[in-house]
């Protein structure tokens, strides 16, 4: 077992399937190289936000786990408050690491972050030294891990030094407790802050993970430029807003659905009627390239050159097959993509 101290794996109610990874993995992913460093990244990869918490039902999640890995998804992303309750996604994600990739874990690049609300106190949020370096103790303790393959400051710290932060994540690196650091949400002039800083100390900024997509093109108003500029890698989230660029409320709002779940942070009211004329028009323009409205939604975001990954979210295996089978189109020429900013209006 390398890298891995998590034993047993097991908890009252797991199913008993034992678990083979499919030959073929690697066959058809395509993998990106991450910025200027020496690593890559799937295309796609599988974040743990939503339906992997103790609430949701651990047999599916690890369904979920195994065909992404399968379909040659090496990268899963987690943060300290994934759940619900927090902490409870990467208890989980660890409980199926002891189990299943006992012997893969230097295949897989799992992802931690810190920086919004864990535990009570002034230490338990933000960004200081005192609660970065705390809570990564504690996601390594809850996923059985040894380290974490990046580390990311999960949102900017108004209130605390950036060389303070930056020292934090510096030193995680430094005492191999993650191999690479990152940042998420950081608006374009304290990403090149948050680098300069970083690359001062020794240890460069690998990866930036903003939200992007269709309904959110933020990162298109500087980020991007300054990612590019920097050799910062770029891993997108919620490509799907959160499941509103997919057929997924075409018909209302599914039971199961994120827009329904009291704890899904999708507001019910984000599904307006306003909303679902332009997903209708996007799932034309979908249909007329050979894809699914989501299929179109991550090819979109993959069109940058400078783009890594996109991180998506899933409730079932259905929806990671769908998200990798976007890779099979994603050339995008100038008249669909001036039909998708018509149609987006
Ligand atoms: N850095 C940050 O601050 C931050 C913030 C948010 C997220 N993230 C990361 O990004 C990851 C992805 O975010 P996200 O879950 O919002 O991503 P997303 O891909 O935009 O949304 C995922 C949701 O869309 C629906 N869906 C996915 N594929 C579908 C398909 N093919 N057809 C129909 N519906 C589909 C599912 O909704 P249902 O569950 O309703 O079925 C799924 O849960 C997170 O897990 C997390 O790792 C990071």
């Amino acid at each position: 077992m390398v890298g891995l101290r998590a034993e047993g794996g097991m908890k009252k109610g797991d199913s008993i399937m034992s678990y083979e990874p499919a030959g073929d993995r690697y066959e058809s992913m395509i993998y990106r190289r991450v910025g200027r460093s020496g690593l890559k990244l799937p295309a796609v990869s599988l974040g743990l936000w939503h339906n992997f918490g103790a609430v949701d039902d651990t047999d599916n999640a690890r369904k979920m786990i195994h065909r992404a890995f399968d379909l040659g998804i090496t990268h899963f992303d987690l943060a300290n408050n994934y759940g619900p309750p927090p902490g409870s996604a990467e208890e989980t994600f660890g409980r199926f690491l002891a189990r299943d990739f006992a012997t893969h874990r230097d295949e897989m690049i799992i992802s931690s972050k810190a920086g919004w609300d864990m535990w009570p106190g002034p230490y338990g949020n933000w960004g200081s030294r005192k609660y970065l370096l705390a809570s990564l103790d504690q996601s390594l303790g809850r996923m059985g891990l040894d380290y974490v393959d990046i580390f990311y400051h999960h949102r900017p710290d108004p209130d605390t030094p950036l060389e303070e932060t930056m020292g934090a994540l510096d030193s995680i690196v430094r005492q191999g407790k993650a191999l690479y650091a990152g940042i998420s949400a950081y608006p374009p002039e304290e990403t090149r802050r948050a680098a300069a800083e970083l690359r001062r100390l020794g240890t460069p900024c690998l990866i930036h993970q903003p939200r992007y997509s269709l309904f959110d093109r933020e990162p298109e108003d500087g980020l991007l430029d300054v990612l590019a500029e920097e050799g910062i890698g770029c891993i997108v989230f919620s490509p799907l807003a959160q499941g509103l660029l997919t057929d997924r409320y075409l018909q209302g709002i599914p039971e199961d659905s994120r827009a329904a779940k009291p704890h899904g942070f999708l507001d019910r009211a984000a599904v307006t009627e306003g909303r679902l004329a332009i997903i209708r028009r996007l799932g034309e323009l979908a249909g007329n390239r050979g894809q699914s409205l989501a299929q179109m939604a991550v090819a979109w975001v993959l069109r940058h050159s400078i783009m890594t990954s996109a991180l998506i979210g899933a409730s079932r295996a259905a929806h990671i097959e769908d998200g990798v089978s976007a890779l099979g189109n994603l050339d995008f020429d100038d008249g669909e993509l001036e039909a998708i900013d018509r149609a987006l209006g």
